[in-house]
């Protein structure tokens, strides 16, 4: 039986509770002799910042490089707002994504049959729906520098980000993109706005080159970022994989994830680029949705997103494509039953809880083994 290294970092919030679901079925991989995951587990984000105070420490940085994959929860809540910004939450998330080089984050919003009533959109416009955002991950303006606060001595501050896109890192992205779109309907957006930034203007000169160098058999279409939004919510079934990057990746795939009903059912992974000798990528799953503070230790968690993440390690580090095609079975199998948590209950009252959806989901892919 294969085994893997796996570094789990639960994370804050509702991160600990949708993660203790993932470990039932890492345990049921094991005991049924798909797959031997080997896991290790760190502290991200505020109870990394309480115990070391820093928003990871330089040992578990290490063994997130060291594994095979990393499954993150969600980090941050009012308890830390007021921490250093180099040691915010969201820091650790950050230097992960940056130190490990995952620079293409996968975000498919898929809206499950049973779902199609629970998005605020009419069901017309959100069934059926299958799309996929490809985010840059490790540049522009979350990167770029400077990156400052300065005190103009006026009684003026000037805040400035920096978006930086260099040739190297929009080829990459629009690769991975073109790649993903072949084994889908074989259709590319590409989102920038370079109506206004050059950075827009360099992202859709070398998304058309790669393209038109190496994907001519597949549809380039390039859409402002702002229209692409709109779109979204008017018609989003015309996208098939929408390429952006960091910060429009940011808004859209939140945007997107409304369209299937709740945050609380957006998987993504962030993959880097494979290595050279053993063809393997390094790579990041962790749920869109954040670590929901407000609803932590209630139960009232969905842990569907964190389930389908760990769908995505299957697929995508560790070749089992068929036991994430069966994950999404059971999924879509209990939705259909009508088990609901509290995001995805619409105007109803929820009737499973956090470990009750977990087990639930289980359960279906015990079945279907
Ligand atoms: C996301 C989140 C992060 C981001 C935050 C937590 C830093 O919103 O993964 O979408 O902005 O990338
Ligand atoms: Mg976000």
């Amino acid at each position: 039986m294969a085994s893997y290294n796996l570094f789990l970092l639960p994370g804050d919030g509702i991160g600990p509770e949708v993660m203790a679901e993932v470990e039932k079925i890492l345990a049921w991989f094991k005991a049924k002799g798909i797959a031997s995951f080997n896991t290790d587990r760190g502290l991200v984000g505020g109870c990394a910042y309480d115990a070391h105070g820093a928003a990871i420490s330089e040992a578990d940085m290490e063994k997130a490089m060291a594994a095979d994959a990393v499954l993150f929860g969600a980090v941050g809540g009012p308890k830390w707002d007021k921490v250093p910004y180099d040691v915010r939450p969201e820091a650790g998330l950050l230097r992960l994504r940056k130190d490990l080089g995952l620079f293409a984050n996968l975000r498919p919003a898929i809206c499950y049959p049973a779902l199609a009533d629970a998005s605020s959109l009419k069901k017309d416009v959100v069934e059926g729906l299958d799309i996929l955002i490809v985010r840059e991950l490790t540049g522009g303006v979350y990167f770029g520098e400077p990156k400052t606060i300065t005190d103009l001595g006026n009684g003026q501050k000037r805040g400035i980000d920096t978006q930086v896109y260099d040739t190297f890192e929009i080829e990459r992205i629009s690769r991975v993109a073109f790649e993903l779109a072949k084994t889908r309907k074989g259709k590319v957006s590409s989102a920038e706005k370079r109506n206004v930034m050059k950075t827009g203007v360099l992202w859709n000169e070398i998304v058309t080159r790669v393209h038109k160098e190496e994907y001519s058999s597949i549809q380039l279409e390039h859409v402002l970022a702002d229209n692409c939004a709109m779109q979204l919510v008017r018609w989003p079934k015309q996208y098939d994989v929408i390429v952006t990057d960091n910060l429009f990746g940011d808004v859209l795939s939140d945007v997107a994830a409304m369209l299937t009903g709740s945050l609380g059912m957006l998987p993504s992974a962030s993959l880097g680029a494979p290595d050279a000798k053993t063809k393997r990528r390094k790579a990041l799953y962790e749920p869109v949705h954040g670590s929901a503070p407000d609803i932590a230790g209630t139960g009232a968690a969905n842990p569907i997103a964190m389930i389908a993440s760990f769908g995505m390690a299957l697929r995508y580090s560790f070749g089992l494509g068929e036991w994430a095609d069966k994950l999404d079975q059971a999924i879509s199998a209990v939705l259909a039953k009508g088990l609901r948590t509290k995001d995805i209950a619409g105007d109803k009252p929820a009737n499973a809880t956090t470990s009750q959806m977990g087990e639930a989901i289980l359960q279906e892919i015990q079945a279907l083994a």
